[in-house]
């Protein structure tokens, strides 16, 4: 990763890393190809792929409709935009859109995150910083302390800044008025976003998974851009192994690109996409070994469940929040898991999946 820069404002914009340091990265990395969160190798792969208008953004439809309106009647109004909350798994388009919507709103974007902004004085900065209609991207603003957030409220609802000056008895808030603004918000985790930060959202849009046959598309959108010659058998065999999310998608294609490279004569034919995706432990499903260890254990040590997370957790090495955020989502879109109140347990799919015998319950 790059280093922040050394000004007060904690405000990152795009993240580059060079080359070096990249290779570095990839020749020490051991790490899962299917993690669905950023890497460092994606930063690059993230920058140059990214659709930089709504009608390049494939899928959504839904969302890039309301969007749409949304955009197009604030300009109308000649109004700043109105706050908007992103939410959806990781990979699946968020920190891409965020973008889109300045560029389409013709408005500047600035870029922070939650974690990034560690005391009142950092978002403070950056908001009296900000020009009339200027967005600022709030990535992961579920991890914001709560003192920050509290700075926040105002500033969504009143473009007011309330900041305490002095200590003790002699100290009093004076009111800072701030530019008229907007706050795109994005998070893996809509649990963890307060209420009344939610409620301060005009406008709330979930990503969802996307179907094959957009995620084909986003396949061959990518290897285009990337002048990976790749037919059309093995976009189809990339798309369905790619839990449906565009990042693994890309990256995917990048590591089925070098196995063709290596192995092959550069272009990318079926048989060369399905062995380099078998050499990477990527099942049919888009599974890989920890989804199978999962299921296997849920089935095997826990028989069949219900199990609590922290067991599950505890029993397979992972963390809790790692099986809550990436692996339950796609077991679950997949059919293979179900979470109830009592705990996780698997379907009868899952046991079939495995190659057992379900119990007769589950029949
Ligand atoms: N709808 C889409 N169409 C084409 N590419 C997409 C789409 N959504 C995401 N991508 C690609 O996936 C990558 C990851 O998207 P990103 O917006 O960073 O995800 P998130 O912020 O939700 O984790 C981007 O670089 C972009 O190339
Ligand atoms: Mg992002």
């Amino acid at each position: 990763m790059s280093a922040l820069p050394a000004n007060p404002f904690a405000v990152v914009d795009e993240v580059t890393v060079d080359p070096a340091t990249l290779a570095e990265l990839r020749g020490t990395s051991d790490d899962r190809v299917i993690e669905a969160s950023v890497k460092d190798e994606d930063a690059v792969i993230d920058v140059g792929l990214r659709p930089q208008s709504l009608e390049e953004f494939i899928g959504q439809e839904k969302l890039k409709e309301n969007l749409k309106i949304f955009i197009d009647a604030a300009k109308k109004r000649g109004d700043v935009l109105d706050h908007v909350l992103l939410y959806g798994n990781p990979g699946l388009g968020k920190t891409t859109l965020a973008h889109i919507i300045a560029n389409e709103a013709e408005c500047n974007i600035k870029v922070t995150s939650g974690p990034a902004l560690e005391r009142v004085g950092d978002l403070a900065a950056i908001l009296t910083n900000l020009q009339e209609g200027d967005v600022l991207f709030i990535d992961e603003i579920h991890s914001m302390n709560k003192a920050i957030e509290e700075v926040l409220y105002p500033a969504m609802e009143d473009c007011a800044l309330d900041l305490v000056v002095g200590k003790g008895p002699t100290a009093r808030t004076i009111r800072l008025a701030l530019e008229k603004f907007t706050i795109i918000g994005a998070t893996t985790r809509m649990s963890l976003i307060s209420s009344p930060l939610r409620d301060r959202f005009g406008a709330v849009h979930h990503l969802t998974f996307y179907s094959p046959e957009n995620m084909k598309k986003i396949v061959a959108r990518s290897a285009s851009l990337l002048d990976v010659p790749i037919d059309d058998e093995s976009q189809e065999i990339i798309a369905n192994r790619c839990r449906r999310t565009p990042r693994i998608a890309n990256r995917l294609l990048k590591r089925v690109r070098d196995y063709a490279q290596v192995k092959h004569d550069g272009n990318i034919v079926a048989e060369i996409a399905s062995s380099a995706l078998d050499a990477l432990e990527i099942d049919a499903h888009g599974m890989d070994a920890v989804d199978r260890q999962i299921l296997q254990t849920i089935i095997v040590t826990f028989e069949g469940g219900p199990v609590g997370l922290n067991a599950l957790a505890a029993a397979t090495a992972q963390e809790e929040k790692t099986i809550e955020d990436v692996y339950e989502p796609f077991l679950m879109q997949l059919g293979f898991l179900n979470r109830t109140p009592r705990g996780r347990v698997a379907t009868g799919k899952s046991y079939s999946y495995l190659g057992l015998k379900p119990p007769s319950s589950l029949l």
